[in-house]
């Protein structure tokens, strides 16, 4: 018997836009399903009802938490399940390198609601625990690195860019102050020290002062935006001529590297827009689903609020 905390549970995590993944990934049985951001496997149960019994399921997460949730996912999925831990990135690249191909592949980026949920994990600006925030517990880079050792230059561009806080100069500043006296060793700590920075209205405006900050650090710690970068030439490569590949982001520097993504190889030829014809000879690799990206519903954004920001992308191979 595993200790409850490790005991998966029904509710430990909502799969967002659920229906909306199932269509554009229209899968069959007999195929292959990839799910790289495999969490709580919701999203892999409802892909491997569509398999109806013949077919793979190929998961992959930098969590080892979620072994348990992919025991159970394999007892009930009836299709051959496998569990690959690593980072999407690499574990795609091997697969592509080795020859895997699939049918269907998903990224459901960002964090899940487990994670966020286990104060000791140290996502959460809502709890107090050490300061944390690796996906993979084995990485050798964690908040408590960044917080305490990148320069205040690189704190700064880091809150701008990945949380797009105002006040990121003043934050990076207080928190240069602060560890000269002492690092920074719980979560509770650089929440403080954020309200201490910001100007006492915007303590009260938007949502909770520590929030921006705590993304742009979970996104650096974990390096989302250079996984992803690597990570779709990959899926692409894997990909058999007819597959779909899908993509929910959370965030719009994540949409912007997928959409980009997507276009390129959408277009194919890259010769310059005046060039009188195309001398590059490239033809379009990748057809979009949909024109513009999927957002939830305002009844879905109402029944699990972490959906609000999420945007699918999916496209099929040529
Ligand atoms: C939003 S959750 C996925 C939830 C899942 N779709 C479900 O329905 O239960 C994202 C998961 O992807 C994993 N993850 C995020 N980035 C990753 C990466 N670069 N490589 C592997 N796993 C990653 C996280 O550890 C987390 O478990």
């Amino acid at each position: 018997m595993l200790p409850s905390v490790l005991q998966p549970n029904e509710t430990d995590h909502v799969p967002v836009l659920a229906e909306e993944v199932r269509r554009m990934l229209t899968v069959r049985p007999g195929e292959t399903v990839v799910d790289g951001t495999f969490g709580a496997g919701g999203h892999a149960t409802l892909l491997a009802r569509e398999l109806n019994g013949s077919g793979k399921v190929i998961a992959i997460d930098r969590d080892p938490s979620v072994r348990p949730y992919f025991e159970r996912f394999r007892r009930r999925a009836g299709v051959q399940a496998r569990l690959l831990r690593g980072d999407f990135s690499v574990v795609l690249r091997q697969l592509a390198d080795n020859g895997v191909r699939a049918d269907a592949i998903l990224l459901d980026l960002g964090v899940s609601s487990m994670q966020i949920d286990r104060p000791e994990r140290g996502f959460s600006y809502a709890a107090d625990a050490p300061l944390d925030m690796r996906m993979d517990p084995s990485a050798d880079l964690s908040a408590r690195e960044v917080v305490n050792e990148f320069s205040a230059r690189e704190l700064e561009q880091i809150f701008r860019r990945y949380g797009e806080e105002r006040y990121a100069r003043q934050i990076a500043r207080a928190i240069e102050r602060r560890r000269r006296e002492q690092p920074f060793d719980r979560t509770s700590e650089l929440v403080d020290a954020i309200k201490a920075a910001i100007p006492a209205p915007a303590r009260f405006g938007e949502g909770h002062p520590a929030k921006r900050v705590f993304q742009a650090l979970r996104i650096a710690v974990n390096d989302e935006l250079g996984a992803l970068e690597e990570a779709l030439p990959a899926a692409h490569e894997m990909l058999r001529p007819s597959g779909r590949l899908a993509v929910i982001s959370f965030h719009s520097l994540e949409d912007r590297i997928v959409k980009r993504f997507m276009r390129d190889l959408e277009r194919g030829c890259t010769c310059p827009p005046d060039f009188p014809v195309c001398v590059c000879g490239r033809e379009p690799e990748l057809r979009a689903l949909s024109r513009k990206p999927i957002r939830p519903t305002a009844d879905e954004i109402a029944a699990n609020p972490r959906a609000a920001s999420a945007r699918l992308r999916a496209a099929v191979k040529t």
